[in-house]
């Protein structure tokens, strides 16, 4: 596939069948997102895979508590998916901090984005669907992950096979509203 059509042919999947995605298929989207770039290559990532049933449901009902019960059904999704993966960010290096701190930008929510992207943009590659899932209480599912407080989960991959293909057209901005040459 060109990697545009690749691009094309990731949507948001928020419908999975109960098919199960194979372990060496997980890991090569977790190879992809290894190989990612990062501030002062820091990799400041670990993808917590949760696919035994019992624990993913765990994490679906934590993500859907509280403050993000999911009255609209939003991100009953997760639910539905047969894999969730935790992008957990871990600490950049000590540089990468430096530098984080001088420029005020966040490295490491840019890094863990693109390494999510990479996770994601393989598995489509592979035919399984996924949804990025930010509106979630973190602070539950950390502690049904075991993940250290001082660490976060700035989002979740939500993974399964699609239950239909989505043909709808991307609804993007227009190219001249995003870009420009030479100046703002
Ligand atoms: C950082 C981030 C957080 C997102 N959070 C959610 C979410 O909580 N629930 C959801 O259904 N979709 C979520 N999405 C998916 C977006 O709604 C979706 O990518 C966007 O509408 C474009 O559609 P497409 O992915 O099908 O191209 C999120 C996407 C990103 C990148």
């Amino acid at each position: 596939m060109k990697f545009l059509e690749l691009i094309d042919k990731r949507k948001s999947t928020r419908s999975f069948t109960e098919k199960q995605i194979q372990e060496e298929d997980i890991i090569k989207c977790v190879e992809a997102a290894r190989l990612a770039p990062s501030a002062c290559n820091s990799q400041p990532w670990k993808f917590v895979i949760v696919r035994d049933r019992e624990k993913k449901e765990m994490v679906a009902g934590a993500a859907l508590s509280g403050l993000f019960t999911d009255a609209a059904g939003m991100n009953r999704l997760l639910r539905e998916a047969g894999v969730i993966v935790a992008l957990v960010n871990e600490k950049m290096k000590i540089s990468a901090r430096a530098g984080a701190v001088v420029k005020g930008t966040d490295y490491s929510l840019l890094d863990i984005g693109i390494a999510g992207e990479h996770f994601i943009l393989q598995a489509a590659e592979l035919g399984i669907g996924t949804c990025w899932v930010g509106w979630f209480n973190e602070k539950k599912v950390k502690q049904v992950l075991k993940v250290p407080k001082n660490l976060r989960i700035p989002c979740l991959i939500a993974m399964g096979y699609p239950k239909r293909d989505d043909e709808t057209p991307k609804k993007r901005k227009p190219l001249d509203e995003i870009m420009s040459f030479d100046e703002y």
